[in-house]
């Protein structure tokens, strides 16, 4: 498995765009925030927010809003993701960013080694990849025949 690295600078301006995204959350209903900083392998960088519907379940998790945009505009290939979130207090301290299992695989559909950075604040952040988060994970190399 290949393994992605990531400089100090651009942890950094990940984790500041998933802030920035955070901030047009559209959640009413969970009065949770959350903002995602989606790096490709182009150097590309796609933010996503979570959407929230009063019917629940179109409601969709920032991860996934951040993926969609990307692969509709062609890319497949992603080195990392940030991931910031509010609790409903609104306040960030007690919030460790993950991402839900739905997310989860579909960050593993695109590659098993995309880094996830989830973040409390600048400072204050993991990074693991997405095996890590999804260990003996269901992959596209299951479905495709050797
Ligand atoms: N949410 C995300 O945006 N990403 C996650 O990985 C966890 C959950 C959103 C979905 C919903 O709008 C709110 O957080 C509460 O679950």
């Amino acid at each position: 498995m290949k393994s992605h690295k990531l400089s100090q600078q651009q942890i950094q301006e990940l984790i500041d765009l998933a802030f920035e995204a955070r901030e047009y959350a559209y959640a009413p209903y969970s009065n949770f925030y959350v903002g995602a900083a989606l790096l490709a392998k182009n150097g590309k960088i796609y933010t996503g927010c979570n959407i929230e519907s009063c019917s629940f379940s179109p409601t969709i998790c920032a991860e996934r809003v951040a993926v969609g945009k990307a692969v509709s505009e062609g890319e497949r290939e992603f080195v990392a993701i940030a991931i910031v979130s509010a609790s409903k207090d609104g306040s960030d301290e007690d919030s460790d960013a993950a991402p839900c299992g739905v997310c989860r695989q579909l960050l593993f559909e695109f590659g098993t080694d995309t880094l996830v950075i989830g973040a409390k604040s600048k400072e204050d952040y993991y990074v693991m990849t997405i095996s890590d988060l999804l260990p003996k994970g269901f992959g596209p190399m299951q479905l495709v025949a050797e």
